[in-house]
């Protein structure tokens, strides 16, 4: 038997038993006739005490052999603690060894598997396993299986279906690249992974499993950053005979159901805000709500006045910052203005306007205003003594984005983004289509399958190019926290609108059908009015433990390079691969 007890289990009322443990030496401590190893498990820590006085010598002698990291099984005599450790659930006993048995040696790990380790990143991910062996990364992991199971509860409570669609498929339009895959047996021909499952959900739908969902791996080949991974997780659903009422519905249900059972913390009704709000008083389709700062926009109060850099501006817009203008010298935020003008934010300045504690204002544009103007700005903000404004300027859509970055920094600054207070919020509304200048082309906001309003239908079929950039979907994004966790759609049902949807989308009637036809044709055979949404599961476990990087979130993650550093991946393979894939000509020909 490899133990009769795990590593965290053993208290005082097993005091006078004979036990054994299996587990891994977290490192001993050796004080000459006597030797303390912290014995470790998944389950906890539990000290050994090898005794020299009443243990034979070998025993003992072996037991100064081991080293960190060996696989070992003991039984011993669980015994009262003299000196206790109140801060271990397993701090009052230890276990007198009488046998050992080392079950594996183990070489030196390269960093210490402890809470706060020294490890650096790459050298944690090439060596996952000893990492996955720290208490915080495992109990990320149960989290991460804990929210899962509930996610299944509730749904198949809903009357939900779990179905598994392919990983080999053909291309998805989500926006990103995809990840393809040669076709051996067609030469030349390639499956792509699917971005999302988001066709084959729609397809379950024609077919009549009416509430559908998947915990599924989608792959996005983009450019990586803390909350993107090439390949993640999603919790996807879709839903027939639903409005966007029911589907909110639903799944602000799901999310209060998952914190309350995973965090006992009863959340209140979402709030929605429209896309265009969010834009306006946020400079984001993801606010992060914990706290106020709204935008205040003030060319009505600032244009007209002689300061010729707000006059060409196409917007003035600022944020008030609570308190902040005792604490910002002249140095500060001179600071603060480098630190706006980076390339990642590049605002051209930043002025400020301080209502000091005594009463007095200053202002770096005071030059050009009177106090008089600067407090009618103040009132505007709802600014109080000791509050700061901060204002940028310039074209519309780039600076809220410059001011967005300003307000998270100032929010983190003061303190306002406590990552256990949780504000998730609805972002409704959003546009169907988004014009990109640079390719003159539209792009769909969400994807080419999304409805637009009811109220739009006809305005689509027959409205002009100014028209189409006005249309509004039923379209949803659920944010916490300022993390864009979900996200989903009412569709189109019908081939008519669907076309028209293909044809501003810029594709021919025939790469519509190539690509499509599928779909198109199924939605000739009777397809109910649908929708659904899905939610980013990696982001989800990751905001709800109040944590930043999804990759913590993720047992095997890969790097932001794309790489797995552990296996090696990607890699090259043979060219006897390549041939048989009928990729080698290509390859070397380039
Ligand atoms: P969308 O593209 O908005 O919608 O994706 C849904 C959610 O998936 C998460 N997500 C990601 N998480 C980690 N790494 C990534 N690279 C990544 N990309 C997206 C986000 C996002 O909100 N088929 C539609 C859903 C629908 O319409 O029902 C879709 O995939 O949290």
């Amino acid at each position: 038997m490899y133990r009769t007890h795990n590593c965290g289990e053993l208290r005082m009322e097993h005091v006078g038993q004979e036990v054994t443990l299996s587990g891994w030496v977290q490192g001993s401590r050796d004080i000459g006739f006597m030797m303390y190893t912290d014995l470790r498990d998944r389950y906890g820590l539990t000290q050994l005490l090898f005794n020299e006085e009443i243990t034979d010598k070998d025993l003992f002698e072996k037991a100064r052999t081991l080293g960190r990291e060996y696989v070992i099984r003991v039984t011993g005599k669980v015994i009262e603690r003299i000196s206790k450790n109140p801060n271990l659930p397993t701090g009052n006993i230890e276990v007198e060894v009488s046998e050992l048995e080392i079950l594996n040696a183990s070489k030196v790990p390269p960093f210490t598997i402890t809470d706060e380790t020294d490890g650096g990143d790459d050298l944690r991910m090439k060596y996952r396993y000893l990492d996955l062996r720290r208490k915080t990364v495992q109990q990320n992991l149960f989290f991460r299986s804990r929210l899962a199971v509930e996610t299944r509860n509730y749904l198949s409570q809903e009357g939900f279906v779990e179905v598994e669609t392919p990983v080999l498929i053909k291309s998805t339009p989500e926006g990103a690249r995809d990840f393809v895959v040669p076709s051996r047996m067609n030469k030349g021909q390639f499956y792509a992974l699917p971005q999302s499952p988001q066709t084959f959900k729609q397809i379950l739908m024609v077919a009549g499993f009416d509430k559908y969902f998947q915990i599924v791996k989608c792959f996005r080949d983009e450019d990586l950053r803390a909350d993107r991974q090439p390949e993640f997780t999603q919790i996807d659903c879709e839903m027939s005979f639903v409005t966007q009422e029911d589907i909110l519905n639903t799944f602000e249900g799901l999310t209060k159901y998952l914190f309350k059972t995973v965090k006992d913390i009863d959340l209140p009704e979402f709030p929605r805000m429209f896309y265009d709000d969010a834009l306006r008083l946020y400079g984001s389709d993801k606010p992060d709500t914990r706290f106020g700062m709204q935008f205040v926009e003030l060319n009505d109060l600032a244009k007209g006045k002689g300061f010729p850099v707000f006059d060409n501006a196409e917007l003035v817009v600022g944020i008030c910052a609570e308190g902040a203008a005792g604490n910002y010298s002249n140095k500060d935020i001179k600071k603060l203005t480098e630190w706006m003008q980076r390339p990642q934010i590049d605002a051209k300045g930043l002025v400020y306007v301080k209502f000091n504690e005594d009463g007095s204002v200053k202002s770096s544009v005071g030059k050009f205003y009177s106090e008089e103007d600067l407090r009618a700005w103040g009132e505007k903000f709802d600014a109080k003594p000791g509050d700061m404004l901060l204002i940028l300027c310039g074209e519309t859509e780039k600076t809220r984005k410059q001011l967005n970055e300003l307000r998270l920094e100032m929010g983190s600054r003061l303190g306002l983004r406590d990552p256990q207070t949780f504000k998730p919020l609805w972002v409704v509304d959003f546009p169907l289509l988004e014009w990109d200048e640079e390719t003159e082309r539209f792009h769909a906001m969400h994807h080419p399958f999304t409805s637009p309003k009811k109220h739009d239908v006809e305005r689509m079929l027959n409205g002009d190019h100014e028209t189409m950039k006005a249309l509004r979907a039923d379209a949803y994004d659920l944010v916490i926290n300022g993390v864009e966790i979900g996200g989903g759609s009412i569709r189109i049902h019908d081939r008519e609108l669907q076309s028209k949807n293909f044809k501003l989308l810029g594709f021919t009637p025939e790469e519509a059908e190539a690509q499509f036809g599928f779909l198109l044709g199924a939605f000739e055979y009777g397809a109910p009015p649908h929708g659904g949404i899905a939610f980013g599961f990696d982001r989800l476990c990751t905001v709800m433990s109040g944590q930043s990087s999804i990759r913590d979130f993720i047992a095997f993650p890969k790097n932001n390079q794309g790489r797995d550093m552990m296996i090696d991946a990607p890699s090259d393979i043979h060219d006897e691969q390549l041939e048989e894939l009928s990729l080698l000509v290509n390859i070397k020909e380039e």
